[in-house]
């Protein structure tokens, strides 16, 4: 699947050929805030970065994009100069593209986009086809074959908006229980079956034959019965030759103590890989309510070393750019500083763990 040459998110896909990988000149002025903090420097050029460090290893290292914070300046700063790889937080899913059927609205996410291709960073499509953050009309429709033309249609036209520009799609976000013993019991599985994810899939490949296209799920990262239930589900799709690249592997995490151990992950990467898919870390956090900094760090080193020895994993994504953004605020404790650089932009100790974990230290 690609091996591990340097720059690329796989064969088929091709990464869309811009190079982002490459360690590419970071635009923008970070005002010498984060990185300088992150690697101790004392305000000239940066010396490396998360986007430079992943290159050094053939990876990509992104973050999710909010379009909301893209003119806060440090923001755009930080985004343009660390990561090599966008994820829109939310400008792509159902409800923002095509929130009344039939009339598709892509503003925010062009706008992610254009900031990706202005900065070198890739983009990977969030996300095709998931039971959240769908709007009402979708359950709405009871008939199978309503359904599925809706789905169908919804998958094409954003494919097709994005193609040539996104390199890679959460095509079914979720789908699996958290116990593990089924699909999920979305409207699309409740309505049009288990096919629907095959389905899916081969719409996406329809629309743009050169994205990678992925299944993106949480809770399934170590070796467990969910991963079990996505082991399975994507096993299956290879045997029936749909076309998938790879599997997502969320990463909402706490400090190793709470989570799945590293070992564990590479585990369930190694199965995966051994199918012939990619993997990578789509959204990861670690959040401190309870915890410190060290520990943050040492879950954000250990992860990430676990994808660089692992040749089928493509890119670390981290979800959101400085702690006040998370979207876990608020949610487990008030500050659950889960991200790699706090309120000021500033680095945070993780933020070096992450840099020696791609230089194998
Ligand atoms: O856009 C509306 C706005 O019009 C309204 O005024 C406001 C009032 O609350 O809500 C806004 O929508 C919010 C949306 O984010 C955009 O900011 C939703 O309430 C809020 O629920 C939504 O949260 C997102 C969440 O997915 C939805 O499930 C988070 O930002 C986003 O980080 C999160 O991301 C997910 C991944 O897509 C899939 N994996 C899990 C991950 C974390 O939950």
């Amino acid at each position: 699947m690609g091996g591990t040459s340097a720059g690329g998110l796989g064969a088929a896909g091709g990464a869309g050929g811009s190079g982002a990988g490459e360690g590419g000149t970071p635009a923008g002025g970070g005002g010498g805030t984060a990185t300088d903090a992150g690697t101790g420097g004392t305000g000239a050029a940066p010396q490396v970065t998360l986007r430079s460090a992943a290159s050094i290893s053939g990876r990509f290292f992104g973050a999710a994009i909010n379009a909301g914070h893209l003119d806060e300046s440090d923001y755009a700063a930080v985004a343009a100069n660390e990561f090599s790889f966008a994820t829109p937080e939310n400008e792509m899913k159902w409800s923002v593209t095509e929130k009344t059927r039939g009339t598709f609205t892509f503003d925010s996410g062009d706008r992610i986009v254009a900031f990706a291709a202005q900065n070198n960073l890739l983009v990977k499509g969030h996300t095709l086809v998931w039971h959240n953050q769908l709007p009402s009309w979708v359950p709405a429709i009871q008939d199978a074959t309503d359904l599925h033309d809706a789905m169908i249609n919804h998958i094409t036209q954003v494919v097709s908006h994005y193609r040539g520009q996104v390199v890679a799609w959460d095509v079914v976000n979720e789908g699996i229980a958290d116990n593990g013993q089924s699909l999920r019991s979305t409207t699309f599985y409740q309505v049009l079956g288990a096919g629907y994810v095959d389905d899916a899939f081969r719409a996406a490949r329809a629309a743009d034959p050169y994205a990678r296209l992925y299944y993106n799920d949480y809770g399934a990262e170590g070796m467990n019965a969910k991963s079990n239930a996505v082991y399975d589900l994507v096993q299956g799709m290879v045997s029936r030759g749909v076309p998938i690249n790879g599997v997502g592997l969320q990463m909402h995490t706490g400090p190793a103590a709470s989570s799945p151990s590293a070992a564990d992950v590479a585990k369930n990467m190694q199965r995966l890989a051994d199918l012939g898919l990619d993997v990578m870390i789509t959204e990861m956090d670690v959040q401190i309510c309870t915890s410190d900094l060290t520990t943050q760090t040492a879950r954000f080193h250990d992860i990430v070393a676990a994808c660089v020895a692992q040749p089928a994993c493509k890119a670390v994504t981290v979800w959101g750019v400085p702690d006040k953004y998370s979207w876990l605020n608020g949610q487990t404790c008030t500050t659950p500083r889960p991200l790699l650089f706090d309120d000021n932009y500033l680095a945070k100790p993780a933020y070096m763990g992450v840099i020696d974990a791609f230089f194998g230290r």
